[in-house]
């Protein structure tokens, strides 16, 4: 695709697409190591993280289930609502299985918190989780986030899923909105 005309919004690349790709192979890698011979269902929190797990998922070389949720904790700005409710719910059945949740970013983690203790209440054998970006403020959460590719500042973002009003989510790569973009 030719992104030059979206790219143009860009102010700063903050990760290209070989970087992206390279960060979700160790990663993949270090969860392999981690589950051995354990089932993995991934569960991908729409839509944001629909690239990561599309490109997570293909980096392993060993069997993954993978569902979806869908929750909504944003509007259709750049600040975190804190109300979180489910649009989609899982398909599966997660008592007794080993759940690694996929986000795209955590921000100030409270649809994450939520999320984690409504999926532990369902009586899976673990529930862990595997983000591409972490903000400062995450850091904070008691949820512990066991995978993270990148801990990046406290900026708004887009591209590889992340989205502004939608837009930008095709991006191949990572970075911030130029300030016409906003205005
Ligand atoms: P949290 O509840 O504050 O952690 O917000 C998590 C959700 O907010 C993410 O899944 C994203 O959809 C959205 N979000 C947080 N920060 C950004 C950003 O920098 N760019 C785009 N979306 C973001």
């Amino acid at each position: 695709m030719d992104e030059s005309h979206v790219e143009g919004d860009l102010l700063n690349v903050l990760y290209s697409e070989e970087q992206i790709q390279s960060r979700l192979g160790e990663l993949a890698k270090e969860i392999e190591a981690d589950y051995q011979d354990q089932e993995i269902l991934l569960v991908g929190v729409l839509k944001g993280a629909v690239m990561v797990m599309a490109d997570l998922a293909r980096h392993f070389g060993r069997h993954v289930e993978m569902d979806w949720m869908a929750v909504s904790s944003y509007g259709s700005g750049t600040k975190s609502s804190g109300v979180v409710r489910i649009l989609k719910d899982l398909d599966t059945d997660i008592s007794g299985r080993h759940v690694l949740v996929v986000e795209d970013i955590i921000d100030t983690g409270l649809t994450l918190s939520w999320l984690i203790s409504n999926l532990s209440s369902r009586g899976p054998a673990s529930v862990e989780i595997c983000t591409l970006l972490r903000k400062p403020e995450a850091q904070r959460m008691s949820v512990d986030v066991r995978y993270v590719g990148y801990d990046i500042p406290n900026e708004f973002v887009v591209g590889y899923g992340l989205d502004y009003n939608e837009k930008y989510r095709n991006l191949r790569s990572i970075g911030t909105l130029a300030p016409h973009v906003y205005s």
